[in-house]
Parts: C-alpha cells; structure tokens; sequence
C-alpha cells in the first residue's frame, strides 16, 4: 500500500466553545463569544463553513452551560421559517445553518479545565480517526480557507498538521511556537513545540493559530496530561509527546488570521470583512475616512 493510501480522510471536527469568554464580558455573559457576529454571521459560521470547504463532514461542539445558542444556530427554526416563507422572504440566507441530521454532535465540558481537556471530552465521538480542531475565536480569512490548505498538505504527508503565521519575533511570547526542521514550500517539519516562550529563548517566529488536523492517539496523551500553564489542561503539551512518534508539519496559512479572542483582534476583523463586502464596502469605506478626518 502507498503511503496515500493509508492516510485516513479527516471527516470530524471538533469545536471547542465551552470557554468563558471573559475579555468580552458583560457581552458574553448571556451569550457565548462564540455567537457574536462578524458583520452579519456568528464566529462560529465562519468556523463552520471553513471546516465544510475542507470536506469535513461531522461538526463536535464542545459545549458549556450557557452555550445552548450555538447549537440552536444550527438546528432548524420552524416558526422563524415559516413567517418568512409567508412573508416570501428568501430563506436562502439560512443555508450555510443547516447541518444534515447526525453530523452535528455536542459533548459537554462540565468544568473549563483548559483547551486540552476541551479536546479529550470529544474522544468518544473522534474514536480511531483524525480529526481537525477550529479555534473559532481565530479567523482565517484566506482563498482556499486555512483548513483546505491544511487538508491538501495532510493528504501528502499524513501524520498531524498544524497551522502557523509568521509573526515579529518581538510578539512570540504570548504564543505557542514551533522549533522547526526542513521546509518544503509552506510545509514545515515540526522538531518541538513551547508554549509561550521568553524571545530570546523562542525557537522561531512561526506561532500556532487556532487550526489543527491530529491523530487520535492525543487523546491518550491527554488523558494522562498534568496541568501546564495557567493550571490548564494544555493541548500543545499533549502535541509535543507526539513529536518524533508520528509525522508533525506546519503548513504556514497563505492568508489573515484575526483573533477575535480580543477586542481590538474583535473591531479589526469587522472592518476588514465589511470593507471587503461587495454590498457595503463602499459605504464602510467612506465612514471610515469620516471617522478619521481624511
Ligand atoms: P480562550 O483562551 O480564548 O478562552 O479559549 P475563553 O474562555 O474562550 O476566553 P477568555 O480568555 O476568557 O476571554 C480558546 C478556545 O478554547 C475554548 C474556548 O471556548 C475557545 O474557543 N475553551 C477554552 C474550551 O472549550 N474550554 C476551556 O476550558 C478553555
């Protein structure tokens, strides 16, 4: 069998929203950061379509209490439907909301112990198969989406494939960053991972972005992860044991990324996407330069 042959479909994906989303507070107290809109769709929408473009086929939310809007996002809304339908409003607007029954699974994270054990609550959903893992607080605008990207390097190489941006060495402290080996193109050889390094001690500029394609066996990894920083359940921990057992590239996304985790990251990506919206662009485009005395 050629080495194509055995590298399994990635057709899951896991969501980790069970955060608390405190830099957005009080917005986020009723409603999940996760439902708060870019222009006119929820982060998670983004998420979603992205994962969809790359032909991933099963969405696991891993939901918290008080995060019920995110489901409900992508369940069917009759009463909504059937008003517009007989006010003959087009319903086409919803399409990107539905989701073919059974692909849309939620596992519940009682406690938020940390993105890595976010991701172990989805085990017994993921079972033996690799899976992808959005962020979707980080927004990757790009043509193809970073996950197709990701997804046409993993089809080569297999193994685990991570998402990166280069960024000034001066901001890598505040970021997980690889040590890297050989690179081929935007494929990069993955020798180590640290989260959060002094600069001087920081491997390279190349940090982590909210996109990963991993092999199950992290689960086991996380299983028996210690707490790492800030007292959570660390992916990039988990990440790090694999390094060396399995195959582990970066693939450096040809696109922008937007951390929507942070106010400013937040009104940033709103007006890039509005300013880029072929049906308001132009209207942004002036309030903006009247905002700013141009
Ligand atoms: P963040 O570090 O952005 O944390 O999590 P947060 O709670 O969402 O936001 P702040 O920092 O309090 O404002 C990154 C991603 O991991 C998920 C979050 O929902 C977000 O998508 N997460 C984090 C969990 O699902 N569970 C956790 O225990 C922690």
């Amino acid at each position: 069998m050629s080495d194509a042959q055995k590298i399994k479909p990635v057709r899951k994906a896991v969501f980790p929203v069970a955060g608390l989303g405190t830099r957005f507070l009080p917005a986020t107290k009723a409603i999940p950061k996760e439902m708060l809109p870019i222009v006119d769709r929820p982060l998670i929408q983004y998420a979603v379509d992205e994962a969809r473009e790359a032909g991933i086929e099963q969405l696991i939310f891993v939901t918290g209490r008080g995060k019920t809007a995110i489901v409900e996002h992508f369940d069917t809304a009759y009463e909504l439907e059937a008003t517009m339908h007989e006010r003959e409003k087009s319903l086409d607007v919803l399409a990107a909301t539905r989701v073919q029954p059974g692909n849309l699974v939620t596992v519940r994270q009682q406690v938020p112990l940390g993105l890595g054990h976010a991701i172990w609550c989805a085990r017994a959903v993921i079972g033996d198969e690799p899976f992808a893992i959005f962020l979707p607080d980080e927004l990757m605008i790009g043509t193809p989406g970073c996950m197709k990207q990701m997804v046409d390097a993993y089809s080569q190489v297999g193994g685990n494939v991570i998402s990166v941006l280069e960024v000034p060495r001066s901001d890598v402290s505040s970021y997980g960053v690889i040590a890297p080996g050989k690179s081929h193109g935007n494929l990069t050889e993955v020798t180590g991972l640290v989260e959060k390094p002094k600069i001087d001690a920081a491997p390279s500029n190349l940090i982590i972005s909210g996109r990963y394609i991993l092999q199950p066996e992290v689960m086991d990894l996380l299983e028996n992860q210690e707490k790492g920083a800030g007292g959570e359940i660390q992916l990039t921990d988990a990440m790090a044991q694999m390094i060396g057992n399995q195959p582990f590239h970066a693939v450096t996304f040809n696109g922008t990324r937007y951390d929507c985790g942070s106010k400013t990251g937040f009104v940033e990506a709103t007006l890039a996407l509005a300013m880029a919206r072929p049906d308001m662009g132009d209207e942004v485009r002036a309030m903006a330069r009247r905002l700013l005395g141009l």
